[in-house]
């Protein structure tokens, strides 16, 4: 059984962390990712680079990566200013974003929903038209950090507005990192009823511990493609507290202790992930990166 990664490390875990860094570095960490046999990697985001400084050098970044065959690179893109920036970098995918509570969309991209969805309506038209692939992503289905409990058909509407818009796949997000299996049992199991589960992603932070042990209840609903930040990287800057992203070397490791195929070399990964946590001077929160970085001799 085959399951596929979204790397999001570049993108959503370098987003939240307060060290720039240089783009020459993110271009190697991305090669170093790649070559780790990863397929697809959200390689950064084309927003105003005044809210989201860590990625102003978006378009730096996408000029410098060697692009490699089967290994589809995509952004974040908020408005038809960032599509521009996508086309001009050469991406063939954009992932389009928005909120399932009216105020983490209000404070992470600055609008109300109703007046999010014409602007992402016309990026998802011209964006497919010039013959884009466009994912789409919805924050907070499982808690906002501003309302607390988000129900269900706040998340059903969004995901059946962006299924009109042309979006491929919806990824859908625990921005604060508070879900517990036995929601996402819920959340999954109801949104697979509407959306085929090759449509659906699993994008979970591990904020209070509950990362893997979602992606578990999430396979047993169907979902078959999880969203994962090398080295436990990231966050969100407009969601106080948020974690990284689930480790992408932990994920790995637990699904081939279960039997899933992800067509990557954890050895090459735990390398990645090694990388950046030199690069940024800290230990990242991966447990597989850190067991295998004690397990290696001094010196
Ligand atoms: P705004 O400030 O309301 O935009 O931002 P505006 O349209 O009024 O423009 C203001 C200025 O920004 C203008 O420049 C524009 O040209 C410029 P000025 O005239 O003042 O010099 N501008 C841009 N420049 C470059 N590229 C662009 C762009 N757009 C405008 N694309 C906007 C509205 C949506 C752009 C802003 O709020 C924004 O960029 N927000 C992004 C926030 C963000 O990136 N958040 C994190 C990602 S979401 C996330 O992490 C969740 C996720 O991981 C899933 C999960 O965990 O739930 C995906
Ligand atoms: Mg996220």
């Amino acid at each position: 059984m085959r399951v596929q990664i979204v790397e999001v490390g570049p993108r959503d875990g370098l987003q939240n962390e307060s060290a720039i860094v240089p783009a020459a570095a993110k271009i190697a960490l991305i090669h170093k990712l790649m070559a780790a046999g990863l397929k697809r990697i959200e390689v950064s985001s084309f927003v105003n680079p005044k809210w989201i400084p860590q990625l102003a050098d978006a378009d730096e970044v996408l000029q410098g990566i060697n692009r490699s065959q089967g290994v589809m690179l995509s952004a974040l893109v908020p408005n038809i200013r960032g599509l521009e920036r996508a086309r001009q970098s050469g991406l063939t995918e954009i992932a389009l974003f928005m909120s399932a509570s009216e105020t983490h969309n209000q404070k992470n991209i600055n609008k109300p929903i109703a007046d999010t969805y014409p602007i992402l309506r016309e990026v998802a038209q011209e964006a497919l038209a010039i013959g884009m692939k466009v994912r789409g992503y919805i924050s907070t289905v499982f808690g906002c950090p501003y309302e607390g409990n988000v129900p269900l058909d706040n998340s059903r509407r969004v995901t059946e507005a962006l299924l009109k818009m042309g979006v491929y796949e919806i990824s859908l997000g625990d921005t604060i990192g508070v879900a517990t299996p036995k929601q996402v049992h819920e959340v999954f199991g109801e949104l697979v009823k509407d959306v085929t589960n090759e449509r659906l992603a699993a994008h979970f932070h591990d904020t209070r511990g509950t990362g893997l042990a979602n992606v578990a209840a999430a396979l047993e609903e169907g979902i078959r493609i999880f969203d994962s930040s090398i080295g436990g990287l990231g966050g969100c800057p407009y969601a106080p507290g948020a974690a990284g992203n689930i480790s992408t070397e932990d994920l790995v490791y637990m699904l081939h202790g279960m039997d899933y195929e992800t067509g990557v070399d954890l050895e090459k990964l735990i390398e990645a992930g090694a990388y950046i946590g030199q690069q940024l001077g800290k230990e990242l929160p991966s447990k597989v990166l850190r067991a295998s970085l004690a397990s290696k001799p001094a010196g």
